[in-house]
């Protein structure tokens, strides 16, 4: 067995198992996990005692650049995968969401060739707002190159919502062809509703975001996107899901028999409504809004449980002018938290050492089921042999805080600011090549792949 390199001394954490084994990688991929020191020479050695070794995170919902209404988030590929990468994540998958009167392929096809500026792979979910008869064949063509994912909303009237009959054939279709909804799920009609009784007493600004946007949006329209999947008997995916009701219906659905997965992100997960009522309500503006804090402790609970898929970050980077210009009022507001880079440190620091969710639970979550559901297992999401060599090398115990400044987001502010953190990753391979070396970045080279999704799981 020959190697260029070993990471030895460590603890493997993958989705099932952990314990001490060498990590050893040719050609950037794993070739073997070998007893301790059994491992073969290696032109590089990198010593993981008292480490965690993981699979580097898949983030499965990232937006990159990302235009909504007249603002576009500030990064490109370059700078959210070298955000990624300094918190531990080495796949992203993006979206390629048609502006009025564009196309879903020809969207999903040009924003493919942005990969190679990337630090790090990436997949992408396409997306259909409107069904015309050039759908079914732009899915075949886009499922035949490997985009076997389309995200669809059921809010954003005028932008991106797509109407129930297509929701119904764009899951019909793509179901045929092996692909998947992914659906950010909102009632607009409840959501307009809300909006516009707020603003009528005049609480339409960021610190009412909350109340514009009620719970019961999102449990509505779940349970229909849910009936509809169940109807076709396709599966979904649900896009960050902010409410134990929500996620519950999907696991009863999934208990039926339904092939249905639910998302959750990070911020829903560790921030509360309470943010609105803070000095920048502007900068927790996101869809959906934070909840309550009981709702953040009981959605929490599902991951313990089994019934959460995986935890994505939902990225988005705007800064502080672009969220502030639109402050008075939600319904002009560019949505969205800056996260690719903060997500794993902080469920790490609060589910992982915090709340003692098994760190297998916490590689499931956010690394292997992401791969899976974006049909890019076992290449991403584990280091078994074959796997490519993307590793996030653990410091499980070290005490630092989260400052804006020395985050590496296009944005000039994190919604976790002060925020005291137990863990960190310290070392990032992806397909072997070190690219974070003890919290430096130590090779900038965009290497960037494309990944094509096989079947969803
Ligand atoms: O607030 C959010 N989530 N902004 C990004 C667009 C979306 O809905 O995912
Ligand atoms: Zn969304
Ligand atoms: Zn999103």
């Amino acid at each position: 067995m020959t190697a260029d390199v070993v990471v030895r001394g460590g603890t493997v954490v993958e989705a099932g198992w952990s314990g001490p084994a060498d990590v050893v990688i040719a050609s950037g991929r794993v070739t073997a996990l070998a007893a301790p020191g059994t491992a073969p020479a290696a032109a590089t050695v990198i010593d993981a005692t008292g480490r965690l070794v993981m699979p580097g995170g898949v983030d499965p919902h990232c937006h990159v650049g990302f235009t909504s209404g007249e603002f576009t988030s500030l990064d490109d590929y370059r700078q959210c995968t070298t955000a990624a990468v300094f918190g531990g994540t080495t796949t992203i998958v993006d979206f390629a969401i048609p502006r009025p009167g564009e196309n879903p392929a020809d969207v999903a096809y040009a924003q493919r060739e942005k990969a190679t500026q990337g630090l790090c792979d990436s997949a992408l979910h396409a997306c259909v707002v409107e069904w015309d008869e050039t759908v079914p064949d732009q899915l075949a063509a886009l499922v035949n190159d490997g985009i076997s994912t389309v995200k669809m909303f059921t809010t954003y009237r005028g932008e991106t919502m797509a109407d129930e009959d297509t929701v119904l054939r764009t899951m019909t279709e793509l179901a045929r062809l092996g692909g998947m909804v992914v659906i950010h799920c909102e009632a607009d009609h409840i959501v307009g509703d809300a909006q516009r009784r707020c603003a009528a007493a005049d609480h339409i600004g960021a610190a009412n975001m909350a109340a514009t946007r009620p719970d019961l949006a999102e449990t509505a329209s779940v349970a229909e996107i849910l009936a509809i999947a169940e109807a076709v008997e396709a599966p979904v995916y649900f896009v960050h899901q902010s409410t134990a009701e929500a996620v519950e219906l999907v696991a009863a659905a999934r208990r039926r028999g339904v092939r249905a997965y639910s998302e959750t992100v990070a911020h829903h997960l560790i921030l509360d409504d309470s943010a609105y009522n803070g000095t920048h309500p502007e900068r927790y503006v996101c869809c959906p809004p934070l909840r309550s804090s009981a709702q953040v402790k009981a959605l929490g609970r599902h991951l313990f449980t089994g019934e959460v898929t995986t935890i994505g970050s939902d990225h988005c980077c705007y800064d502080t002018a672009q969220k502030e210009s639109r402050a008075t009022d939600v319904r002009a507001m560019p949505n969205g938290l800056p996260g690719v880079e903060t997500r794993l440190p902080v469920i790490f620091s609060e589910y992982v050492v915090r709340q003692n969710l098994p760190a297998t639970r916490f590689v499931e979550l956010t690394s292997t089921n992401p791969a899976r559901t974006n049909g890019l297992y076992p290449r991403k999401g584990t280091l078994l042999p074959g796997a490519d060599a993307d590793i996030a090398i653990w410091n499980p115990t070290v005490e630092w805080q989260i400052t804006s400044t020395a985050l590496h987001m296009a944005t000039d502010y994190t919604p976790y600011e002060g925020m005291r953190i137990t863990g960190r990753p310290e070392t990032v391979l992806v397909r072997g090549r070190v690219v974070v070396d003890q919290g430096d970045l130590q090779d900038p080279t965009p290497g960037g792949r494309h990944l094509k999704s096989g079947p969803v799981i």
